[in-house]
């Protein structure tokens, strides 16, 4: 009964958010973000239901979801991990941050932990060179890391989803461990730059200056990686 409250609240909240966005299908990536926010990933049944509100053909929200690799169709962990591999990131040893995350983790096969607490990927450049290497915890940006971190981060989010789950019974004070969160609105490209200084890190990693000429509408795809440049047809 329960979950099947938490469904309807979601699909509640996707409306509320197509609403908002007047169903236009030049806002489609904002809302499948939005969406994505609300259900953890995109599955059929929530694309089609995107489709049918917005007045557009499944064939076509599907073909921006499988585009955009900020967009999944599988189900995600509590924590995504998202490891930058990008230049900047990979000569500053990320690659090693990923294999100790999936080692720590026990992961082999699967990209999610079989509690479905984290799941880890590689991301391309997030716009946050100066900070290499950098990953982002769902929108916590952690920058500047060494391999030592990767055992305190998994620590931290245990912790912080051990005090969830102890609100959610009511015996916990509020949980004060979180790190840094993007103000509403902030993209986290936006957010990186004020923090270092307003300046795309170009010569650092290219592949920046690419991606951050990218419209507005579309910063999703440049802040979380993809190397396709053309956005499938109408859009
Ligand atoms: S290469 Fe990692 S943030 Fe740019």
């Amino acid at each position: 009964m329960r979950e099947h409250e938490e469904l309807e609240a979601k699909y509640a909240a996707l409306d509320r958010i197509m609403h908002r966005y007047h169903c236009d299908r030049g806002q489609l990536i904002r809302v499948l973000q939005e969406a994505q926010e609300v259900f953890g990933y995109l599955p059929e049944e929530v694309q089609t239901y995107i489709a049918g509100k917005m007045d557009m053909p499944v064939s076509e929200v599907n073909g921006v979801v499988t585009f955009y690799s900020l967009f999944t169709t599988d189900p995600q962990g509590r924590f995504t991990i998202n490891v930058c591999t990008g230049t900047a990131c990979y000569v500053q040893g990320a690659q090693h941050l990923l294999e100790d995350f999936k080692r720590n983790l026990n992961l082999t096969d699967n990209n999610t932990t079989a509690d479905g607490l984290f799941t880890v990927k590689s991301t391309r450049c997030i716009g946050a060179c100066g900070l290499a290497p950098v990953l982002t915890v769902n929108n916590e940006v952690h920058g500047k890391l060494t391999r030592k971190d990767v055992s305190k981060l998994l620590r931290t989010y245990k912790r912080m989803a051990d005090t969830e789950s102890r609100q959610r019974i009511g015996d916990t004070p509020p949980n004060k461990e979180r790190g840094h969160t993007f103000e509403q609105g902030m993209s986290p490209i936006d957010e990186c730059r004020q923090r270092i200084g307003d300046t795309p890190p170009a010569e650092e990693c290219p592949q920046f200056m690419k991606k951050a000429e990218v419209k507005e509408n579309d910063w999703v795809s440049a802040g979380l990686g993809t190397d396709q440049e053309q956005p499938p047809a109408g859009h």
